[in-house]
């Protein structure tokens, strides 16, 4: 039996920050951001908490899946602005949704957040401890970012994007995954003791690479499948130069690269469900499809996972 998306839901905050409108705020320009980042907006979270975006985009992602909040078995909530020190944002999302009494819980592992959280989500069904799981991606970046840091306050963005998985029995499944960890390279992206990001964004675009290309590779292998049968795949959204040097490397065609980043920007945590949604939407990504996932952020945390959609 494996572990299948039953359906995926977004929530984007309406308002828009244009690379323009950054100009006004910092030493910057809409030439610099595009070209060193592929980032020309982002939206912003002005009135909504990082629960009630987790909430609109898990209710869209029931609603697809054709599941009610009280047939979960699990919420697996990840994000690095958490609304409180505690409780978890998913214990605050269960009471949103009316949920029911159901096991819940925060996954911090950064912008790998989701995938960690999907990986999860998968042992829970594979050992037959949940039918039912909903998985989020949540994040408030807008309040982690100093607006007064140009190098950092350009590339993050506000969202969240959610998925229910549940028992597959029509071959969907995920095959393969590998998590990673390296706290030795913390300095590398971290919050400081105001809770702002910091990162060395060079040092950073080079682990980037390295390990998801690292990473992709052997799960594509533990899963016996080559780079080119693979029909999508959907990376972090933190660089679009990030995601062409991925793709070179893996010897993947572009057009088989999903890229919304231009839109959006670095959502963490919120920019593998949301781009995965979107694949979805836009017939980018059909039942049958081989996927790959990866990620890499703070921690530093990277992963990736092979699926059949
Ligand atoms: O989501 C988790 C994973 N995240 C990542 O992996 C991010 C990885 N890093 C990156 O994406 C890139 O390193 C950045 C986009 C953060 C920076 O791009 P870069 O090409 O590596 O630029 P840089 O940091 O080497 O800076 C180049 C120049 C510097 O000026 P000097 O020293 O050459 O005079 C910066 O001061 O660009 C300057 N700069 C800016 N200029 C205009 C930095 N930020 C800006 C800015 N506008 N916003």
């Amino acid at each position: 039996m494996g572990t299948k998306i039953l359906g995926t839901g977004v929530y984007l905050p309406k308002e828009v920050l244009t690379n323009e409108d950054l100009e006004k705020l910092v030493d910057t320009s809409d030439e610099w951001i595009t070209t060193r980042t592929g980032i020309k907006e982002r939206r912003i979270a002005r009135r909504e908490s990082v629960v009630e975006m987790a909430t609109k985009a898990s209710r869209d992602a029931l609603s697809d899946a054709g599941v009610k909040p009280e047939e979960l078995d699990l919420i697996i909530l990840a994000t690095l602005t958490p609304q409180m020190r505690f409780p978890s944002t998913a214990c605050l999302l269960q009471a949103q949704l009316g949920a029911g009494r159901v096991y819940a819980f925060d996954v911090s592992a950064a912008c790998s957040g989701f995938l960690y959280a999907l990986d999860v989500a998968d042992s829970f069904i594979k050992s037959g401890k949940a039918n039912r799981v909903l998985v989020v991606g949540a994040e408030r970046l807008s309040e982690a970012v100093d607006w007064s840091d140009r190098s950092t306050c350009v590339l993050f963005g506000d969202g969240a994007g959610a998925v229910v998985v549940g028992k597959s029995r029509d071959g969907s499944d995920i095959l393969a995954s590998r998590m990673y960890s390296d706290g030795s390279l913390k300095e590398l992206l971290y919050a400081d003791a105001c809770g702002y990001i910091r990162m060395k964004g060079r040092e950073l675009f080079k682990h980037a690479v390295r390990s998801m290309d690292e990473v992709c590779r052997e799960v594509l292998s533990l899963a016996g499948v080559k780079p080119e049968e693979v029909d999508l795949v959907i990376p972090h959204q933190a660089n679009v130069r990030i995601i062409n040097a991925l793709a070179e490397k893996l010897g993947i065609p572009k057009e088989k690269v999903f890229v919304n980043i231009e839109r959006y920007g670095n959502t963490s945590a919120a920019s593998i469900p949301i781009a995965l949604h979107e694949a979805v939407r836009e017939g980018k990504l059909k039942r049958g499809d081989l996927v790959l996932l990866t990620a890499m952020g703070g921690g530093l945390t990277w992963g990736a996972m092979l699926l059949r959609f």
